[in-house]
């Protein structure tokens, strides 16, 4: 866990609110009270999972540190970066903006859940084929995005490409060859499977 995430979950942290203040004789002393914690039941890639988190833990920590669903990458911690990309109830979420409490009694979607067994999803092998990523630390934020944005729009102008995937941030690759990955996995897609 990094520091920052350490500070956010300490108790005190955030408009006082968990300091409590006793007097001791004329002196008033400031108390940090313990940091609540409140069980989660849900389900991740078709599998239940029930897990107690602090209150204050994001949806990305909960993800990662109590699911070990570490596909689900970190980037700007801020919504910017889209890497922390994962599905809600089909929708595409930021999980870094979520707390893992409000994911209670929802049906997630990570990375891990694309690919069928040993078999890459379409869209995954589409990268792949054509040269989406380098490095592959935005790559599980473009695929849930590039997911959940194929369902509504199966045959993408490349002006709406552009348009679905201007959230996420890739350092490396360059958009080129993510938006032929898109319209290759759309295509993909499209064909009428056997
Ligand atoms: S880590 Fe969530 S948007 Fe960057
Ligand atoms: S592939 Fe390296 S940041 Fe996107």
């Amino acid at each position: 866990m990094t520091p920052a995430r350490r500070a956010r979950e300490k108790p005190g942290h955030g408009r006082g609110r968990n300091v409590s203040v006793r007097r001791i004789g004329a002196r008033k002393v400031a108390t940090l009270k313990p940091v609540a914690e409140q069980a989660v039941a849900l389900k991740v890639n078709g599998k239940r999972y029930a897990v107690t988190v602090p209150v204050r833990r994001t949806l990305a920590d909960m993800l990662r540190e109590d699911l070990g669903l570490t596909g689900t990458h970190l980037g700007c911690e801020h919504g910017v970066c889209g890497a922390c990309t994962i599905l809600l109830d089909g929708q595409a979420v930021r999980s870094c903006l979520l707390l893992g409490v409000q994911a209670d009694g929802h049906a997630l979607m990570t990375v891990e859940g694309l690919s069928n067994g040993e078999r890459l999803h379409p869209i995954q092998e589409a990268f792949w084929d054509a040269h989406g990523l380098q490095c592959g630390f935005c790559t599980p934020g473009f695929l849930m995005t590039i997911s959940a944005f194929l369902k509504e729009t199966p045959d993408p102008s490349e002006e709406e490409i552009r348009e679905a995937i201007a959230g996420n941030l890739c350092r490396c690759t360059g958009y080129v060859n993510i938006i032929k990955a898109v319209q290759l996995a759309a295509d993909r897609l499209r064909l009428p499977t056997v």
